[in-house]
């Protein structure tokens, strides 16, 4: 019987690396994101076209692009946060966007200096130019559940922001847990109405694993229905411009569990382990899975037997 498929776009080398202390060089960013590659990932954000002075650890995201070029298999992606990272992008030669939507005021100022309305409106141009030159488009609504700044988000706004975008010709919305804030029955609570209005094929989810709830999180949002799930290779992450948010849920954890439930994720544990022992080699600092510690002995006892 033919296992369902889930899809993992690892958001290491850039939610990830934005919010390290080292900044790494790019043929690090570059040897890092070929790894992940060679575990079969198939989504892989590489980078973002942001003021280098407001994260400095994405410049150079352009020599990323453009040392990688294509490679078979892969989406590449980058995160945009304006029309003239949009540019910058496709000068670099890259074909997917990630752009941020905002689910509060005061997200939505911290992160771009921007109203939620005018930062829908840049992002609404940017989509419509993107539909007319072939770029797809993934937009991610930011602080889905909770913001630091603004306190509980009203589900209903962010379930309308997600419909508006989706009419507009998004290829795929994430719903983001910006800080690690939610538990999975808020999970099911925003995303099943959705579901049940669009489907849940153009959705995705992201978070966070503050709270120790990551992994129970992408459980709950399988139940509603998703296939589609951001996670970060050795929980590398955070926000620079959200306090108190940690890493993303780790790769290896959502990988193991869902591998473990009978899907399909398509990657290769070995390699994805040797992918997340060079994110903790590099950076020095990623926390790395929890399931690493188990998956390493059991891994090798496989390949003995
Ligand atoms: N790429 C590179 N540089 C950019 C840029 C882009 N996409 N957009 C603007 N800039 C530069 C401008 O040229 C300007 O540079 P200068 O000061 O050397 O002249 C500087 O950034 C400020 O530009 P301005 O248009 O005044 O924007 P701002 O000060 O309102 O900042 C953003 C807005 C969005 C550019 C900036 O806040 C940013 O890049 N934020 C990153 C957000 C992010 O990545 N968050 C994490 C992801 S959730
Ligand atoms: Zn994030």
């Amino acid at each position: 019987m033919s296992r369902e498929s889930v899809l993992i776009n690892d958001v290491g080398p850039r939610d990830g690396l934005q919010n390290q202390s080292k900044i790494l060089t790019v043929a690090e960013r570059v040897a890092l994101i070929k790894a992940l590659a060679d575990a079969g990932m198939r989504y892989i954000e590489t980078g973002a076209f942001v003021s280098p002075r407001a994260v400095p650890a994405m410049a150079g995201s352009d020599d990323v692009a453009t040392t990688l070029g294509q490679l078979p298999g892969v989406t590449l992606s980058a995160l945009i946060p304006n029309a003239r990272g949009y540019e910058l992008a496709r000068a670099a030669g890259v074909n997917t966007v990630a752009m941020v939507l905002y689910a509060s005021e005061g997200m939505a100022q911290r992160n771009v200096k921007m109203s939620m309305a005018e930062a829908e409106a840049a992002t609404c141009d940017i989509l419509a130019r993107a539909s007319a030159e072939g770029v797809e488009v993934i937009a991610t609504v930011a602080v889905a559940y909770e913001c630091p700044f603004d306190g509980q988000t009203d589900p209903a706004v962010a379930r309308d922001i997600a419909a508006r975008f989706l009419e507009q010709g998004a290829s795929r919305i994430v719903f983001a847990d910006t800080i690690g804030a939610a538990n999975p029955q808020q999970v099911r609570q925003l995303l099943d109405p959705l579901v049940a209005e669009v489907g849940a094929e153009r959705l995705g989810a992201h978070f966070h694993d503050t709270r120790a709830m990551g992994v129970a999180n992408v459980f709950a949002a399988i139940e509603s229905g998703l296939r589609y799930f951001d996670a970060s290779i050795a929980g590398l992450g955070g926000c620079p411009f959200a306090p108190g948010a940690t890493g993303n849920v780790a790769t290896e954890d959502v990988v193991m569990m869902l591998e473990q439930m009978g899907f399909d994720t398509g990657i290769d544990l070995d390699a994805l382990i040797a992918a997340s022992d060079l994110a903790e080699e590099l950076t020095g600092s990623a926390p790395g899975g929890r399931s690493k510690r188990w998956l390493k002995p059991w891994l090798q006892k496989q390949a003995a037997s």
